[in-house]
C-alpha cells in the first residue's frame, strides 16, 4: 500500500479525565491491560506503516521514550515532536511538515480505539481512491460529541459539522484520516476556531469544497471508541477483556504484529521482552512465538 508514514497525535491536557490525568498523561493510562497509546500504534502497524511520528507534550516526551524507545523493539521507527499547547488536531501537519515531506500520511488520534478484521483492505482501497483527504465514518448514538458527516442522496459527503447541537446524521468522523502531502499547504489556510484550535473538521471542509474529500464508512463489523471519557475507558476495557478472554489472541500486542509482518524475528522479540518477565504479556509473547 502506498502509505508508509503515520502520525499519532498524543498531546492535549486530557482535562475530561482530571484528576486521573493530572499527573499521568492519558495516553499511558491502561485500557484494560495495555497503555492507551498501544492501540492507535497497533493500528498503524497493522496497516504496514513503519515510519511513525508521535506528537506529544514536552513534559511527557521522556515517558514516551522510555515506553516505546525509537520503535526498534517493534521493528519500526518512532520519532517525536512537541506540541507546545493544544492548538488543534490540524496543527499536527505543521509540526510534522518535514516528516511528511512528499508522502501520503495517515493521522490517528492517540485516544482512538479501532477493532475490526479487514481494516487493512478498507484502508488500502481508500488510499487507492484518495483524491486529497479520506475520513472514516462510524455510526454512533451520541453524534453531538464528534465531527458529524452528512451525506446527499447519492451517498456523497454534503456537509461536515463539528459537534453540532442538533445532529442531522448519526455518522461521525473517527480519529483516523489519510491525506496527500499537500495537507500542509491546506492547513496554512485555516484560522483557529472559537475554542482556539485548528480544527480537523475545518481542514476536511477545505477538501470537501475542492471536491477532494472521500468518506469511507466503517460498518457494523468494526468497533470504535474515542477513549476520552471515563465511561469510554470502561467500555473499551471491558470490550478488550471480553475479546481476549474468548479468543487466544491479544489485541494490540505490538511485538506480535511486528513478528507477523516479518519485521523482527522470534529471538530478538524474546530478548527485547525480557523486561516484561513475570507478566501475562510476556507469557503470551512466549506462547505465541513458539
Ligand atoms: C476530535 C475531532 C472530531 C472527531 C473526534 C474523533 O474531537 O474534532 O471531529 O470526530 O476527534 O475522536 P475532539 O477530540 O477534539 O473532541
Amino acid at each position: 500500500m502506498n502509505l508508509n508514514k503515520g502520525i499519532i497525535l498524543a498531546g492535549g491536557t486530557g482535562s475530561r479525565l482530571f484528576p486521573v490525568s493530572s499527573v499521568i498523561n492519558k495516553h499511558f493510562l491502561p485500557i484494560y491491560n495495555k497503555p492507551m497509546i498501544y492501540y492507535p500504534l497497533s493500528i498503524l502497524m497493522l496497516l504496514g506503516i513503519r515510519d511513525i511520528l508521535i506528537i506529544c507534550n514536552e513534559k511527557d516526551l521522556n515517558s514516551f521514550r522510555s515506553l516505546l524507545g525509537d520503535g526498534s523493539n517493534f521493528g519500526i521507527s518512532i520519532s517525536f515532536k512537541i506540541q507546545d499547547s493544544p492548538k488543534g488536531i490540524s496543527e499536527a501537519f505543521l509540526i510534522g511538515k518535514e516528516f511528511i515531506s512528499e508522502d501520503n500520511v495517515a493521522l490517528i488520534l492517540g485516544d482512538n480505539f479501532f477493532y475490526g478484521n479487514n481494516l487493512y483492505q478498507v484502508v488500502e482501497k481508500a488510499v487507492k481512491n484518495n483524491k486529497g483527504a479520506t475520513i472514516f465514518g462510524y455510526d454512533v448514538q451520541d453524534p453531538e460529541r464528534f465531527g458529524v458527516i452528512e451525506y446527499d442522496q447519492k451517498g456523497q459527503v454534503k456537509k461536515l459539522t463539528e459537534k453540532p447541537k442538533n445532529p442531522i446524521s448519526n455518522q461521525v468522523a473517527t480519529g483516523l484520516y489519510i491525506y496527500k502531502s499537500d495537507v500542509v499547504n491546506l492547513v496554512k489556510k485555516l484560522s483557529p476556531s472559537s475554542r482556539g484550535e485548528l480544527e480537523i473538521t475545518d481542514l476536511n471542509k477545505l477538501y470537501l469544497k475542492e471536491g477532494r474529500l472521500s468518506a469511507v464508512t466503517l460498518n457494523r463489523g468494526f468497533v470504535w471508541f474515542d477513549v476520552g471519557t471515563f465511561d469510554a475507558f470502561n467500555d473499551a476495557s471491558n470490550f478488550i477483556q471480553n475479546i481476549e478472554d474468548k479468543q487466544k489472541f491479544k489485541i494490540a500486542c505490538l511485538e506480535e504484529i511486528s513478528f507477523n509482518h516479518g519485521w523482527l524475528d522470534k529471538d530478538t522479540i524474546l530478548k527485547n521482552s525480557q523486561k516484561f518477565k513475570g507478566s501475562d504479556y510476556h507469557s503470551y509473547l512466549k506462547n505465541i512465538l513458539r
